[in-house]
């Protein structure tokens, strides 16, 4: 807990360019400093610093924030973390509040446990390259694998050594508590005596995302039948399996910058793969993997490979859960291996570039790949045919965005040779269950909209930097709010609030400055808005669902399904919205602001490129004066920030 003096101060002392300097280089461009953006892959920089405002913000990948948002995303740090980071960097005493004595017990004992297994990491990390028997033993059966000196560095490996009790005697020796012993896992007890779990094995340590050692994977020497292969350390207060990814510490820059994330299944496949000089690999340990592991590691990118030796049975068995990784958005690519063999020993068996190539030439999105292996199998059976149409549209409607949906529609439609609107069908049914599920209450608005606009996903687009973006949240918030009630201050009545329709003040607020929409769609839906104000009839959701117009109704269904993003982006600007009213009042604040300040700024450089190719003298200082006119709008809008006072 950093108290708040704390942080005003590290936020206004950090500077901005200083900080990301660390990280980028950096070049001065007019007022702005500009570099080669660190969280995606170009070539042309488009990662712009203002100093001034004490913002970054990247063109390319639209990634922004101040000092403390970049070292977040930058060294994947909690908020606490980035904000000790800076201040550490500016040399600022960091006071924090005080803990109850059960936060102070809770911590002590995580830490406790880390040091522990840092201690642990140690003596097993020394004992492989320092003890006669580490040597002879574990470390001749890493090189006799192929593992490299420095590999084996990099990953701390380690060996335990074949006395029971080794580790377990050293540690108590050295001060370290029983109690912790057991609780990592590292010892276990029998008969009032401490063993080794590790005994006689080499050792894998496991890293958090963030490089602590939080547990350890064991494994024996040779192929011992009576032995388990692997043992790891247990759940405790520090390793949590399911949400653990082994590799991630040394994987997350790679992750990023080649904007791809390589799945593999054990230990050793993570550390060939590095050895061949491919690091934006993870292992999940043998199982499948869970919701955390896949937002773990969608922090970093939403493309997964997940990498296969090759035997189609095991990749049956495991559609299931690839089906989930699909079901949060990810991008899911499959590499299958030659027969027999898995990354480690491909990657053992062939040049580090021949790996990289063979990953990349072989990677076959997951839909297109379950249809061709499945398809295989249906020998032109009609009913088995008919049962993988129902199999792959079920994972089809399963991905989030629409766009893709159509897309997989298609290229499976032409793979099975079937009609795209057979699947379309399939599809739509099951997604209009889907549908009423989550949406109790609008059962009767579904039941009105035709099938095969609940898919088509109205091609505008996504990036939010566009006009369309700003225009599509407005109408969005008309067709979701229009008739909800806010309160606003009206300039004639002092402090009185004054309850208006949203569909009433966005009416207004638009037309008050004279602006309007390029998207003929929204164009169309807001002129109706507009004459519903004026008639006092505003039109509700449903007449715009069910619209005659085809393409209303479509673009009305999707904007009506499609979730809203912004009350996330409230919470990470740290605003505290409190009551559903309020909530709303910001989000048409917000989306009107939005929209205005966006068209001006088109309208300016619109205004700015006609200006330079202007010729004539009468037509330069028209344009001037727009310029000027606009330049002033745009002021006031920004000025005016999010509270517009409306004058009736
Ligand atoms: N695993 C485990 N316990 C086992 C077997 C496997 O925890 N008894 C986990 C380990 O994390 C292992 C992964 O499943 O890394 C994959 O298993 P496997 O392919 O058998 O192991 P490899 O890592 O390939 O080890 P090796 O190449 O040394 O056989
Ligand atoms: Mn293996």
């Amino acid at each position: 807990m950093i108290n708040h003096d704390t942080i005003d101060n590290i936020i206004s002392t950090a500077r901005i360019e200083e900080v990301i300097g660390d990280f980028v280089t950096l070049r001065r461009r007019g007022v702005n400093q500009i570099g080669l953006c660190p969280f995606h892959n170009e070539k042309t920089p488009s990662f712009t610093v203002s100093p001034a405002k004490g913002i970054y913000k990247c063109f390319g990948c639209g990634k922004a924030g101040n000092s403390v948002n970049f070292i977040m995303e930058h060294e994947h740090f909690s908020y606490p973390e980035a904000l000790k980071y800076l201040a550490r960097k500016y040399n600022i005493e960091v006071e924090e509040e005080e803990q109850t004595p059960e936060q102070i017990l809770e911590l002590n004992e995580k830490e406790s446990l880390y040091n522990l297994n840092l201690f642990a990491q140690k003596f097993f990390t020394l004992t492989l390259s320092e003890t006669e028997e580490g040597k002879a033993i574990g470390l001749s059966y890493f090189r006799e694998r192929g593992i490299r000196e420095e590999v084996i560095h990099k990953f701390q490996l380690g060996f335990s050594p074949d006395k029971w009790d080794a580790f377990s005697e050293f540690a108590i020796q050295q001060g370290y508590k029983k109690d912790f012993l057991l609780k990592t896992g590292l010892s276990l007890e029998k008969d009032n005596r401490l063993y080794d779990r590790f005994h006689s094995r080499v050792i894998f340590p496991i890293h958090s995302a963030s490089g602590r050692v939080i547990g350890f994977g064991g494994r024996i020497l040779g192929s011992d039948k009576n032995r388990p292969k692997y043992v790891n350390s247990p759940e405790s207060d520090i390793y949590n399996k399911s949400k653990t990814l082994y590799g991630i510490y040394f994987a997350k820059n790679a992750i990023i910058s080649k904007d791809n994330c390589l799945l593999v299944e054990g230990y050793t496949d993570v550390i060939s793969m590095h050895q061949a000089g491919i690091e934006n690999v993870v292992a999940s340990s043998g199982t499948s993997l869970t919701q955390d592991q896949v937002r773990m590691i969608q922090r970093y990118t939403s493309n997964i490979s997940i990498l296969y030796d090759g035997d189609p049975a095991g990749i049956k068995a495991s559609f299931r859960g690839i089906d989930m990784i699909v079901e949060q958005g990810m991008n899911v690519k499959i590499v299958l291996f030659p027969d027999g063999e898995d990354p480690d020993s491909f990657a053992r068996q062939h040049h580090p570039s021949e790996v990289g190539s063979f990953i990349d030439e072989n990677a076959v999105n997951f839909i297109l790949f379950k249809t061709r292996l499945l398809l295989g199998e249906t020998q032109n059976d009609p009913i088995k045919k008919a049962a993988l149409i129902k199999e792959i549209v079920n994972t089809i409607a399963l991905i989030p965005d629409g766009i893709s949906r159509s897309l997989y529609v298609r290229e499976c439609s032409s793979l099975m040779t079937i009609p795209e609107q057979v699947l379309m069908n399939e599809l739509n049914k099951i997604l209009r269950g889907k549908l009423k599920k989550n949406l109790p209450g609008l059962e009767k608005e579904l039941e009105q909209i035709p099938s095969d606009q609940i898919t088509a996903e109205p091609q505008i687009d996504f990036d939010p930097d566009s006009a369309e973006y700003q225009e599509k949240d407005v109408i969005r918030l008309l067709l979701l709010y229009g008739q909800d009630v806010i309160r606003i201050k009206l300039i004639s009545s002092e402090e009185e609030d004054v309850p208006v329709n949203v569909a009433d003040y966005v009416v207004h607020d638009i037309t008050h400055d004279e602006m309007g929409f390029e998207n003929v769609i929204f164009k169309s839906i807001f002129s109706e808005y507009v004459k519903g104000v004026e008639n006092d009839a505003i039109p509700d959701r449903n007449w715009f669902l069910s619209h005659s117009n085809h393409a209303v109704s479509t673009m009305a269904v999707n904007l009506v399904f499609s979730p809203y993003e912004l009350s996330e982006n409230w919470l990470k600007n740290n605003i505290m919205v409190t009551s559903e009213e309020t909530r709303l009042h910001m989000h048409v604040m917000l989306a009107l602001h939005a929209f205005k300040a966006r068209k001006l700024d088109k309208m300016i450089s619109e205004t700015r490129k006609k200006l330079s190719s202007a010729t004539i003298r009468e037509e330069q200082d028209a344009l001037m004066k727009t310029f000027h006119e606009l330049k002033k709008q745009s002021i006031r809008i920004n000025k005016e920030g999010l509270g517009r006072i409306i004058t009736h």
